[in-house]
């Protein structure tokens, strides 16, 4: 311990953290959905090249930041460079970290009930789309069912998060993201062998350029950034109790693997079985919960034990995810507030379930938030809309900023420095040209492509 806040226990430890962290609901739910609304194969390939040409300098930036200052996304501006307006960056981050929070815990919740089904028995037999489709639009569209939900999943978040750092997230971590790794491989191998898989592969990894839009192209670089967890200061906040004796350019690449491993896997699982199953790729959020039953049906006695280790794993995976998003508001209010991390965490952790309920209700519940067929909402639905905000616009608008900081604020010397503790960054220039130049720019111009064409609502 070098600061008395806590630090991450092991390099293991904070891998599986910030692994956990940036896996999440994102690899398997927002991924498949997202590459499914985007027309699969060109989309795969332009999110592949954002995740490393974007995202692992921005990860690493974001990382030594927190590092280096021991502080808070909105802190470590303020260590790394007094004066100015560059904490207000940070303050994005968190105000972001509110937003995601939001409508994933919505999601979140989605997957308990669905938990609660599999125990029940529901996905026995034989599943198709057209079973478990309606089984979705009625648990969606419950809205006092939907605002429970969120609420349990908030306050599992809420206990870990008090827990503190190495207590809480880095215990449950450790055990649960390799079990929850091999339950997806199994499924793997459940989904592409179907009748009719080779579909869904051809889907998933045919770059047909011709079907890209400049929808895609947004998309694939709001979902590279939210995969990860970057542009709101989660790394920053998580590479703030990283010891010092932790290869930090090692483990942040490690990190950017697994996640992408897994969103990999998560489209590996969907697409064959949802073109074996016959449904439609482009169905939107929900496609996720509709076509997974499907596979447990198909995998026979067997589908029973894995539907629960799925839904049971995929929850984890989500809470993983939103303890880091949590961690980010409360590490704020903790450090630069001095407020107790016990009042910090309930206190932020209400604030986001009351903030949760239009997008709770935007399934179905409330017609005015939901998508429906005579008004256009924009984005499709309220939570759609909160998504595409925060998970996109926000998260663009963050990496924007930590890289120009990075890059010529607080100055490439001192990050390469900090990133070189143990052993010599070998790609130090190529780093320093990535987050001084292209990522920025890259990111401006996908922005401003986006907006342009309107191609995020
Ligand atoms: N990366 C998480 C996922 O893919 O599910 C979501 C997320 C967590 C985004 C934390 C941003 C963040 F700061």
């Amino acid at each position: 311990m070098q600061t008395g806040r806590g630090n991450w226990n092991s390099r293991l430890g904070f891998i599986l953290a910030a692994a956990g962290s940036a896996i999440g609901l994102g690899n398997i739910w927002r991924f498949p959905y997202t590459a499914g609304e985007n027309g699969g194969g060109a989309f795969v390939l332009l999110y592949l090249i954002f995740v490393f040409a974007i995202g692992v300098p921005v990860l690493l930036a974001e990382l030594a930041m927190g590092r280096a200052s021991e502080r808070s996304a909105v802190g470590a501006f303020k260590k790394l460079v007094p004066g100015g307006l560059w904490p207000a960056v940070g303050g994005l981050g968190v105000l972001t970290g509110f937003g995601i929070l939001s409508f994933y815990s919505v999601i979140a919740g989605w997957t308990l009930r669905y938990l609660y089904l599999a125990i029940m028995g529901t996905f026995k037999g034989d599943v198709t789309a057209a079973t478990s489709g309606p089984i979705f639009t009625n648990m969606a569209g419950d809205g006092s069912m939907a605002i429970l939900l969120m609420g349990i999943f908030l306050l599992l978040t809420i206990l870990v998060v008090r827990g503190g750092i190495s207590g809480g997230i880095e215990r449950a971590a450790k055990i649960l993201m390799p079990v929850f790794f091999l339950v997806l491989i199994a499924m793997v191998i459940r989904s592409v062998t179907l009748p009719g898989a080779s579909q869904g592969i051809e889907f998933l990894f045919h770059f047909d350029f011709s079907k890209l839009t400049a929808a895609a192209v947004a998309s694939a670089l709001g979902q590279a950034l939210f995969s990860l967890s970057i542009g709101m200061g989660a790394m920053i906040t998580y590479g703030s109790y990283l010891p010092k004796d932790i290869n930090l350019p090692v483990s942040g690449f490690i990190v950017a693997l697994c996640d992408t491993a897994i969103a990999l896997i998560g489209g590996l699982i969907i697409f064959p079985a949802l073109f074996a199953a016959g449904a439609d790729p482009a169905a939107g959020p929900g496609l996720v919960f509709v076509v997974m039953p499907t596979i447990f049906g198909a995998m026979g006695g067997f589908g029973y034990l894995f539907g629960i280790a799925f839904y049971a794993l995929l929850a984890i995976a989500a809470l993983t995810s939103t303890i880091s998003l949590l961690e980010v508001i409360v590490t704020y209010f903790v450090d630069e507030r001095q407020w107790s991390r016990e009042k910090a965490t309930w206190t932020m952790g209400i604030l986001c379930f009351l903030m949760g309920i239009p997008s709770a209700l935007s399934q179905g519940a409330f017609t005015w938030l939901s998508s429906t067929p005579e008004r256009a909402f924009p984005g499709g639905d309220f939570l759609s809309l909160a998504n595409i905000v925060f998970g996109n616009y926000f998260l663009s608008i963050g990496a924007i900023f930590i890289c120009i900081f990075v890059g010529w604020k607080w100055g490439i010397k001192a990050a390469v420095e900090e990133m070189s503790r143990n052993g010599k960054l070998p790609v130090a220039a190529m780093w320093s040209f990535m987050v001084r130049y292209v990522c920025p720019v890259a990111v401006v111009a996908v922005l401003i492509y986006a907006i342009w064409t309107n191609s995020y609502l």
